[in-house]
């Protein structure tokens, strides 16, 4: 980003936003990121700098904000997730797409320059090869979530080709963080697993034991997503999304991870609705094309991933000050 771009985050109270804000405003000054949501967002980030409360599907009050704040670059996060939008599924319709409508079209207009926009591991389904699951291959979602993920993909292709749009997006697996608690997801069992060993010694989880599924450190994640937005343009031919890959485990590896921690730690399994949208996702994803096109290149393990989790939860949940960050 040059000094004239500015930056806004749509969904910033999100699992994503409140890391990419924080991040983003390290990197290109408070004044240049504008945080916006539908509601309020952590402390954090409503205060540090430029916050607007903002529902994407107000396309006009989404131009005002454009304009006002001179933005060039939009991050779109706000989505329902898979376990929600299977509850609500034209809502989930109408966020997923109308939202990344309205942001399409402003850079159609040339009202602004680029565009991130989050893909997701969903878009693949039952009938995709599972492991080392490649950047093109079968993708016949069974979901709300993948297919509405999988519709937007095919979006930004065509306003790319067909516009000229400089839209990038990522094929985002399950994310892990500590700095928020995700919602709606199928994947958020392996953050409260975290809260609970720290909290309760015991975690039930909605996903059976051996339900291996690709997942992310939130630092790679978000490394990515400025990594690719930084990207020169000419170098990136999949303006649909790329697959990425962190690591892959099971609540029962991820489980003997936490034991090491906290040896008295006990996990019981009761896999609920979820457990059937986990079941038609990949266990693992082969990332070698945006390794080969951008430079893509994940840090954490598993192991890794749980050590900087305790050292950063652990005083956070035992200091309610730092809890409201
Ligand atoms: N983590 C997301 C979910 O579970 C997948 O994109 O919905």
């Amino acid at each position: 980003m040059t000094r004239k771009e500015k930056a806004i985050v749509i969904g910033a109270s999100g699992q994503i936003g409140t890391d990419l804000v924080e991040k983003l405003r390290e990197l290109y000054g408070v004044d240049n990121v504008v945080a916006s949501d539908i509601k309020g967002a952590s402390n954090t980030v409503m205060n540090d700098g430029p916050f607007e409360i903002l529902d994407v599907l107000d396309g006009n009050k989404l131009a005002e904000i454009i304009e006002k704040h001179k933005i060039t670059q939009v991050y779109l996060l706000a989505a329902l997730l898979s376990a929600t939008a299977e509850a609500k599924i034209k809502s989930a319709w109408r966020l997923n797409m109308d939202g990344l409508f309205n942001v399409l079209d402003l850079a159609k207009e040339k009202k602004i320059e680029k565009i991130f926009w989050p893909s997701s591991i969903a878009i693949f389904g039952p009938s995709t090869p599972k492991v080392k699951t490649p950047q093109n291959t079968i993708a016949e979602p069974s979901t709300v979530y993948g297919i509405s993920k999988l519709a937007g993909e095919r979006w930004c292709e065509y306003y790319y080709k067909k516009f000229g749009v400089d839209v990038r997006s990522i094929r985002y697996p399950g994310l892990i963080g500590y700095k928020s608690m995700p919602g709606g997801g199928t994947t958020d069992y392996a953050v409260q697993i975290f809260h609970d060993a720290i909290l309760k010694g015991n975690f039930e989880c909605f996903l059976g034991k051996q339900t291996t599924l690709p997942m992310m450190y939130m630092p790679d994640a978000i490394k990515a997503t400025i990594d690719l937005m930084h990207a020169p343009s000419e170098k990136l031919s999949a303006r649909y999304g790329y697959n990425i890959a962190g690591m892959s485990f099971s609540p029962k590896e991820i489980a003997a991870e936490v034991k090491k921690h906290f040896p008295d730690f006990e996990i019981s399994y009761k896999p609920d609705h979820r457990q059937q949208i986990a079941d038609s996702w990949p266990h693992s994803i082969d990332d070698s094309f945006a390794r080969m096109e951008w430079g893509w290149n994940a840090e954490y393990d598993l192991e890794k991933m749980t050590n900087d989790m305790f050292k950063h939860l652990i005083p956070m949940l035992k200091n309610p000050e730092l809890q409201k960050h």
